[in-house]
């Protein structure tokens, strides 16, 4: 089997041609893979019919699976527990939602940024889609990084960000009424090396960068809203429009991703894993 890579944009991402997941990949068509997840940032894969364990053995390619535990801090933000998938979700079955992340709008952000060490990559696969809307958006952090006016990366250069998950999905966190005990945060740099790629990227989001360390209130919000600008200039962004058996996998480290409006009434279900990471450096 002979793998293609096609650039699906100017900013990121690249489809996969040629790679049918439910047989194992050879060696070659593994590097191949990695290779170009490491290059494109976010890689689709079209027309997949998966289980479970065809998307485990998929994932295995790109690192160790994460397996979910629930959280210790008494929240529980829903979805599934001791296992590794995640359904995200509108669906709700006897009045309880099968999943996470609901319907609608999600700001941009990267997944597990609040985590002392955060997973490298997000796979969600594609199985019932709404009939319009429910883009996913990702950005190329990478970018983002060398498009910061000089003056404001030097000024921030050494900062750490706090990085908050209160289980929002389209509300900027308002630190004067979040308890920091009962949601899941950490303290990241603003600016990480990629562990993998040596290439220096921005790490802040809209929806989960809460305030930047040693700067006042105003000149962190300040900063930040420069910063969020900058993430999500329409020239470093790639919108995928998904069909029925896409597998994505995306890159936390160097991308963020926000999703689009959907009907609420009709159904959207994707199957997500999760790659392990490790500790962000400057
Ligand atoms: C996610 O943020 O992991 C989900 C994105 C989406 O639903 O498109």
């Amino acid at each position: 089997m002979t793998i293609e890579i096609k650039p699906l944009s100017h900013a990121l991402g690249a489809e996969v041609l040629g790679a049918d997941l439910r047989k194992p990949l050879d060696d070659a068509g593994v590097k191949s893979l990695r290779e170009a997840f490491n290059q494109h940032i976010v890689l689709c894969i079209r027309n997949q019919d998966l289980s479970e364990d065809d998307q485990l053995r998929a994932a295995g390619y790109f690192g160790k699976v994460h397996v979910r535990r629930k959280p210790t801090n008494g929240r529980d933000p829903g979805g599934q527990w001791d296992t590794p998938f995640m359904m995200v979700t509108n669906i709700v079955e006897n009045g309880k939602p099968i999943g996470v992340f609901g319907d609608g709008e999600m700001w941009f952000h990267h997944d597990t940024s609040y985590y002392p060490e955060p997973h490298r990559a997000t796979l969600l696969y594609a199985m019932k889609l709404p009939s319009w809307g429910g883009n996913t958006c990702f950005s190329n952090m990478y970018r983002a990084y060398e498009n910061i006016p000089r003056p404001l990366r030097d000024r921030l250069e050494g900062r750490k960000i706090l990085q908050v998950h209160d289980y929002k999905r389209r509300e900027r966190l308002d630190l004067d009424k979040i308890d920091l005990n009962s949601v899941r945060h950490f303290e990241q740099p603003i600016f990480i090396t990629h562990p993998v790629t040596g290439r220096k990227s921005l790490y802040v989001s809209r929806l989960m960068s809460a305030r930047i360390e040693g700067l006042s209130r105003e000149e962190s919000d300040a900063a930040l809203d420069q910063l969020f600008a900058i993430a999500e200039d329409p020239a470093i962004v790639y919108e995928h429009r998904w069909e029925l058996g896409d597998l994505v996998i995306w890159d936390n480290w160097c991308s963020i991703h926000a999703r689009k409006d959907f009907p609420r009434e009709e159904p959207r279900l994707m199957r997500r894993l999760t790659i392990e990471g490790q500790a962000m450096r400057f």
